[in-house]
């Protein structure tokens, strides 16, 4: 697999369009019914967390990250990860991922969740939230419900809810 001679940096305002149509064409349009976008709602993605990668001045590929808590605690919520269907399979989704995971790990955050393939995103080193610690607001299935410590221990002692965190500005 070789990777494309792709750009990666920070997402700005006039690429707004271009990222909602990316992921509406990777999930399809009912992607803004799921719990994950319920958990996303009154909050904004975190400004220099969500990256997208560029093929010339192509958008090729978007990831996103939205500050929520988990029982009161400090958390980031992944998603949506997309990649242009013809670039797919080239590592430019993990590859955002890592890069997106590094920068979370430099601003300080220590704990991060999101619903999802575990097959895919045990690459990153996401695992299965075990059954019962995290609620969300909404259905979801347990099989998809993934974690990751940035920092060991991070999520130990940490179970609940799941919520918006309102208290982080855009
Ligand atoms: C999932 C997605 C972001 C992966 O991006 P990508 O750039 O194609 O992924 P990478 O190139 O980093 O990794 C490709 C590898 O992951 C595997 N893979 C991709 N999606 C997978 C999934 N949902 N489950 C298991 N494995 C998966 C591929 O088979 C490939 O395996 P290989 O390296 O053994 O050939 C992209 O396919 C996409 O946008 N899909 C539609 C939206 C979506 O489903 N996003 C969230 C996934 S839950």
């Amino acid at each position: 697999m070789t990777l494309p001679d792709i750009r990666i940096r920070p997402e700005t305002p006039e690429l707004d369009d271009a990222i909602e149509q990316l992921a509406d064409r990777a999930f399809g349009p009912g992607r803004q019914v799921k719990t994950s976008y319920r958990l996303r709602e009154g909050t904004s993605p975190i400004a220099g967390l969500c990256l997208v990668a560029l093929l010339d001045q192509r958008l090729v590929g978007t990831i996103r990250f939205s500050p929520i808590t988990v029982g009161g605690v400090a958390c980031l919520l992944l998603g949506p990860l997309a990649v242009e269907p013809d670039l797919k399979g080239k590592g430019c989704g993990l590859a955002l991922m890592r890069e997106g995971l590094s920068r979370a790990y430099g601003k300080g955050y220590s704990r991060v969740i999101l619903v999802g393939d575990l097959p895919y995103y045990a690459r990153a080193g996401f695992s299965r939230v075990p059954e019962g610690r995290i609620m969300l607001p909404g259905p979801v299935d347990p099989e998809r419900l993934l974690w990751l410590e940035l920092r060991q221990g991070a999520f130990d002692g940490v179970s609940g809810m799941a919520e918006p965190d309102m208290t982080v500005p855009a």
